[in-house]
């Protein structure tokens, strides 16, 4: 799977701002101000794709912080390493590729670990590993911040965009990688406490925006 995971995301690293960019990016953004990010903070980001975030993180937590982020994709270690150089913070950003799970850092390393857009992508099985990888890596009282396509819940009107997003990643998982998951569960059984949750309507898609401890 992680072969075709990363040769996917290589290829479209050149066009995926175009892509997805447009929709993603308010989702994105509220992501960060609920994660509230301070100077002094070191960060991890995983999947940081085109390199947005990474740049806001690195402006965020300035000289006395840092920021490392982990993605599969060259490609997209491409796109990133470019966008951060242009805005002056690689002295600021660690840029590793790799697949995780796992995470190849110490216990208690980072303040906060932040991923937009990514998790919906793992298995349902692997999901919870995943969640755990951040917690390990989490100090004690670290905050985690997922943006991530959600399913709909009791009470939300339905989304005809999320209920093709489940047919064709169910049927199709080739070509639609990613599935609206049960975002705050998932959170919470991982043993997080959640500390501020929104939800925001991409396309009608609910994405929902979580910072938990
Ligand atoms: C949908 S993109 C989101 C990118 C970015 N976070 C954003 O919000 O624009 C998902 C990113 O996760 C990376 N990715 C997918 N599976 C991964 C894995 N198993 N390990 C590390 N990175 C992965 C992809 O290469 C891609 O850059």
């Amino acid at each position: 799977m992680s072969n075709v995971t990363q040769r996917f995301y290589d290829r479209i690293s050149s066009v995926y701002d175009l892509i997805a960019d447009g929709g993603e990016h308010q989702a994105r953004e509220r992501g960060l101000a609920a994660l509230a990010v301070r100077p002094g903070e070191s960060v991890l980001e995983i999947g940081y794709g085109t390199g947005h975030s990474m740049v806001q993180l690195a402006q965020s937590v300035g000289p006395g912080g840092h920021v490392t982020g982990i993605d599969i994709s060259p490609g997209m270690r491409k796109q990133t390493g470019g966008r951060v150089t242009k805005a002056g913070v690689e002295e600021l950003v660690d840029l590793l590729v790799g697949e995780i799970p796992p995470l190849p850092m110490e216990n208690d390393s980072f303040d906060v670990v932040s991923m937009s857009f990514t998790l919906e992508l793992f298995s349902r099985e692997t999901i919870p590993v995943v969640l755990a990888e951040c917690r390990r890596v989490l100090k004690p009282g670290g905050r985690l911040g997922i943006v991530s396509m959600a399913e709909v819940e009791d009470g939300e009107t339905e989304s005809i965009l999320e209920r093709s997003y489940v047919w064709m990643h169910t049927h199709f998982p080739h070509i639609v990688d990613c599935q609206p998951i049960a975002v705050e569960r998932l959170i919470e059984d991982a043993g997080f406490k959640i500390s501020s949750q929104e939800r925001y309507s991409l396309f009608t898609m609910p994405v929902a925006i979580v910072v938990a401890k």
